[in-house]
């Protein structure tokens, strides 16, 4: 079990319990100003694009190519913080980590 903090689109803070394993993508979905995850986590749409805080930003380890590549294309993208939230499985690693809901595009 992990306590993420996520900032949502209009600004405001939320606190999630996510068990390990969990899709952070799906947990996002949920939220009032979470994600759309339009492609429901194929890595083709980038409408779950996040900031993830420098800190746990290298916990996560590397971007695929694919992640990278649609994450590059966005207006917003943030080298080193930009991730996609499908591509995030929870670990007890990331307990504590927060994170920004990118701009809609
Ligand atoms: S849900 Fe479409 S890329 Fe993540």
């Amino acid at each position: 079990m992990a306590t993420i903090y996520v900032t949502d689109r209009e600004g405001n803070e939320h606190v999630l319990q996510m068990e390990n394993g969990a899709n952070l993508m799906e947990q996002l979905r949920e939220i009032d100003g979470g994600v759309e995850a339009l492609c429901g986590g194929m890595c083709s749409c980038a409408t779950c694009h996040v900031f993830i805080e420098a800190e746990w930003s290298a916990k996560l380890g590397e971007a695929r190519d694919d992640e990278l590549e649609l994450l590059e294309d966005t207006e917003c993208f943030a080298g080193g913080r930009s991730r996609l939230a499908c591509q995030i499985k929870m670990t007890d690693e990331l307990d504590g980590m927060r994170l920004t809901v990118a701009p809609e595009e």
